[in-house]
């Protein structure tokens, strides 16, 4: 309780006195990263401009997460519905990526951020690859915080790319088909050795899950927060956290259960 009570108050806070008791602090955050094109409207300016602001706030969040205590920071970043975009936004978003992803190279090796990557990354532009492989070779020994970039990605997809590679495995050999529960089934996912979201924020006021982690996110809390995603910042971070420490999450037990978890039955 004590901690709800801090959550709740470190959200009041200024931002450079902002700390969580590592008890309330969500482990993984996922966030789906939305209203860059509002922002910019808003303003009269043309969308890429948004993106170019939201680039900035995935600079400010990756760091403001790590100081809150999470450990793991995905960022759904580009979608596989986000190729049906006009070219030109497309084109620029690919751009601000690898323009990103050059200038934070240094920032994370000094900072010990480890990047991953989700999603048919195979697909990207290869000046985008190029610098993805660099940055996911240079930062892999680093084991206190991670940051996914989803790229590419979509969950329906990556459903059946894994459904194909189990049932591959299977053909093989490597597999028993008999065997199939989910922990085997989620090993062929791309988030096969990773922690599932214990929190998802989606950012501009939109409550979908838009084709998002959508099984690894079973029993996941959800934060919907009207800030629109340039302006998101480390105090609204910190309030999603303190809305997460409000939850009572069961994973389908009792309240009574979790109280006391003897009480809870093994099948
Ligand atoms: C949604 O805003 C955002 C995206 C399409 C993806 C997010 C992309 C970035 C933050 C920039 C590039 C990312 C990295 C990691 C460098 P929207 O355009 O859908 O906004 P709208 O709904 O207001 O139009």
């Amino acid at each position: 309780m004590g901690g709800l009570v801090n959550a709740a108050t470190a959200a009041l806070t200024p931002t450079h006195r902002m700390t969580l008791p590592a008890a309330t602090v969500p482990a993984h955050v996922a966030i789906i990263m939305d209203g860059n094109g509002r922002w910019a409207k808003n303003r009269g300016l043309p969308r890429i401009e948004g993106h170019r602001r939201g680039v900035e706030t995935v600079r400010t969040t990756t760091f403001a997460a790590r100081d809150l205590g999470v450990k793991m920071l995905t960022l759904y970043a580009f979608s596989i519905e986000n190729w049906k975009r006009p070219p030109e936004e497309v084109n620029a978003l690919m751009g601000l990526l690898e323009f990103y992803l050059k200038q934070e190279l240094a920032t994370f090796v000094r900072d010990r951020v480890r990047l991953r990557t989700i999603g048919r990354t195979d697909e990207l532009p290869a000046g985008v690859q190029k610098v993805l492989r660099t940055t996911i070779e240079e930062t892999k020994q680093f084991t206190d915080y991670t940051l996914v970039l989803a790229l590419n990605y979509g969950s329906r997809t990556e459903i059946v790319d894994a459904a194909r590679a189990y049932a591959a495995a299977v053909a093989a050999g490597k597999e028993k088909l008999n065997d199939g529960s989910w922990t085997t089934f989620s090993r062929y996912l791309y988030t096969a050795d990773m922690p599932e979201p214990d929190l998802v924020i989606r950012t501009s006021g939109e409550t979908r899950i838009s084709n998002f982690l959508l099984l690894q996110a079973a029993y996941a809390e959800f934060v919907f927060t009207p800030v629109l995603w340039p302006d998101f910042t480390k105090a609204d971070l910190a309030a999603a956290i303190a809305d997460y420490n409000r939850r009572e999450r069961r994973f389908g037990l009792t309240s009574e259960q979790l109280v006391n978890p003897a009480r809870a039955g093994a099948k």
